[in-house]
């Protein structure tokens, strides 16, 4: 089953287009001077480590979480997609004729923004790194919070928690004052409502589906003087996605996706530096059925028949 699909997972790809960055996940490429087409591949990365073992399926996923988001936020946001359709990206003939298997379905040709230097990140619950400030301070992000919460608590409205994106290594969390310095408090007010308002906007729907979405991280850009949403969009690997239905405070919560690698991970004496080693067939394809249900939850598809 998995030989069958691994045929078509694809780790890398080696388009003949300027290659303009490498991802974890995805790999981005320039067309034209103000054109970017965004390839998301299977690989996977657990404890930040991307694993030499693709997932079938999981770029497509992700590729269709975000095409599934960008037509539900179409009147609240301008996005930066042009087309979906391989057919209409008018790529060099050789490329759709030699590479086809590696753009389709998983690819998205976009407007170049200038990205901000910010992560938007909103969060609707207690958990991650979010937890680990609570603890120390009683403070997330500058935001004073309450004593006694539980961890994985629902906050009583999400809280703006932006980042600063970085290059290497992580993403350090700052407060909104810190978010006002570096992109403008005209822009730093745009995008935290616009953060919070997608949020809430998907995680209602979400909810709806048996997923609670516990935070996420959204990315803006600038494009002709106007702010659009770029990027990836309320994807599992951009969120934490809970099975509604397991959730429960006081502890962590068991991820929608990447849960069973973990796991997995865990039971090796791998010390979590890389190189990741290889995964199993039944790790794969357990993981890949986790992915496809998380798509046929949220949009009521087939991702094989999309
Ligand atoms: N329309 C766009 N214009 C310019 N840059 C974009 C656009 N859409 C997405 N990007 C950028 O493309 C990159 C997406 O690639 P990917 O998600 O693989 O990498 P990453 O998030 O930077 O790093 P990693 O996933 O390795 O942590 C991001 O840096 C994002 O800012
Ligand atoms: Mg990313």
């Amino acid at each position: 089953m998995v030989r069958d699909l691994e045929g078509n997972a694809i780790l890398e790809t080696h388009l003949p287009l300027p290659r303009i960055a490498v991802g974890k996940v995805r790999d981005i490429y320039g067309v034209g001077s103000d054109k970017l087409l965004i390839i998301t591949t299977d690989r996977l990365s657990a404890f930040d480590v991307v694993m030499p073992t693709p997932v079938p399926l999981k770029g497509k996923v992700l590729n269709q979480i975000t095409l599934f988001w960008q037509n539900y936020f179409r009147d609240v946001i301008p996005q930066h997609i042009i087309t979906a359709d391989v057919d209409e990206m008018s790529l060099p003939d050789e490329v759709i004729k030699n590479f086809r298997h590696e753009i389709e379905g998983r690819s998205m040709l976009v407007r170049k923004a200038q990205p901000l230097e910010i992560e938007c990140v909103v969060r609707g619950y207690i958990t991650g790194s979010g937890w680990k400030d609570y603890k120390k301070t009683g403070m997330v992000c500058g935001h004073k919070l309450l004593p006694g919460m539980k961890q994985c608590e629902k906050f009583p409205e999400p809280l703006f928690t932006p980042s600063t994106k970085s290059k290497a290594g992580h993403d350090v969390n700052i407060d909104f004052g810190e978010a006002i310095r570096i992109v403008g408090k005209d822009v730093a007010m745009q995008v935290r409502d616009l953060t919070v308002a997608l949020y809430k906007k998907g995680q209602e729907y979400a909810a709806s589906k048996g997923i609670i979405i516990a935070d996420t991280k959204f990315e803006f850009g600038i494009r002709d003087g106007e702010i659009i949403l770029i990027d990836e969009i309320l994807t599992p690997d951009s969120s934490r996605f809970w099975p509604a239905d397991q959730y429960e405070t006081g502890h962590d919560q068991p991820s929608f996706d990447k849960q069973i690698v973990r796991n997995y991970l865990e039971t090796l004496a791998w010390d979590k530096r890389p190189p990741g080693p290889e995964l199993p067939p039944d790790i794969i394809e357990k993981t890949t059925a986790a992915y496809c249900e998380i798509f046929k939850r949220l949009t009521g598809k087939d991702i094989r028949q999309v």
